[in-house]
């Protein structure tokens, strides 16, 4: 499968975790990536191995000028940008809020919100030329409820799920589109790296498949919203969580051996 074939695409976060299986799976499908993170060994240990199709370019993604960079270093080796994804991230600050510092605050919401914002601001301006253009940006399903996250990383996501639906509107006319992907828990280095030992094992145990997402799990998600498969999609949040925000476990009765027809007045508990 080709989907990506002439696409040219820009990842932030794509050294690590779903930005890298994200860079991965594009590559396989025949797209041409710029790689924009902060890790420059894992950054360019994956360009070198997926080879010309992918180039890595340090890229601070709260820095507007980085923004910019990257989408300029795609245009002039690569050709027209067709597709962005707003993915770099961190968990960022952690506590409670009555402890919760301006500093830590301004710092989270710069990665997880504004980089975003800047995301999408420059692949608009580079796409309305072509005429099309996917934007996918990285919420969480702590950006559709509360509790899956810390309160600075909820509100951001909150917010990326709220910039896609207003940005989606304005660009719909210029023929591009911007959706978002929110995970449940996914293995990656940011989950492994919140001290627990057996984060596999944690993970799985809340999902309610029973398997941990893995995540290509959420790449496929990501290569779905960039694709001509979405092209009526747009201002949209996809949730990968396995169902745990739209109830999580199988209700009680959906387990009964005997399948009953309720009669009028009558509860499922009898
Ligand atoms: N792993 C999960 O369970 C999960 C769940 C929901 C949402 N997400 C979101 O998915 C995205 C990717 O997370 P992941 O789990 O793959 O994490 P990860 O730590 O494996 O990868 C994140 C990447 O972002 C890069 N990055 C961080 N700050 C940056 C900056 N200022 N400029 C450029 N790059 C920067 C890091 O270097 C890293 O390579 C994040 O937005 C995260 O919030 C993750």
């Amino acid at each position: 499968m080709a989907r990506f074939k002439d696409r040219n695409i820009v990842v932030t976060g794509g050294a690590s975790g779903i930005g890298e299986a994200t860079v991965r799976a594009l590559v396989g499908e025949g797209a041409s990536v710029v790689i924009a993170d902060l890790q420059e060994d894992r950054g360019h240990a994956l360009a070198e191995e997926l080879g010309e199709s992918a180039l890595f370019l340090r890229t601070d993604v709260t820095a507007e000028e980085d923004v910019v960079a990257a989408i300029a270093l795609l245009q002039e080796r690569f050709g027209a940008l067709h597709g962005m994804v707003n993915n770099a991230g961190v968990v960022g600050a952690v506590g409670s809020i009555m402890e919760t510092s301006v500093e830590a605050y301004e710092r989270t919401m710069s990665i997880l919100s504004r980089a975003v914002f800047l995301g999408i601001k420059h692949a608009a301006r580079a796409m309305r030329d072509n005429g099309s253009g996917a934007i996918v940006s990285l919420a969480s399903t702590a950006g559709v409820m509360g509790g899956h996250g810390p309160h600075v990383y909820t509100m951001a996501k909150h917010g990326v799920v709220g910039i896609t639906r207003s940005a989606s509107s304005e660009l719909a006319s210029l023929g591009i589109r911007v959706n978002a992907v929110a995970p449940g828990g996914v293995l990656t280095p940011m989950t492994e790296n919140l001290g627990q030992e057996n984060a596999r094992e944690v993970i799985a145990a809340n999902n309610p498949l029973g398997v941990a997402c893995m995540p290509g799990d959420i790449a496929s998600g990501i290569l779905f919203l960039l694709s001509d498969d979405a092209r009526q999609i747009s201002g949209h949040t996809l949730v990968i969580d396995a169902g745990v925000t739209t109830g999580g476990q199988p209700a009680a009765f959906h387990l009964g051996e005997t399948a009953t027809l309720l009669q009028a007045g009558e509860t499922a508990a009898g």
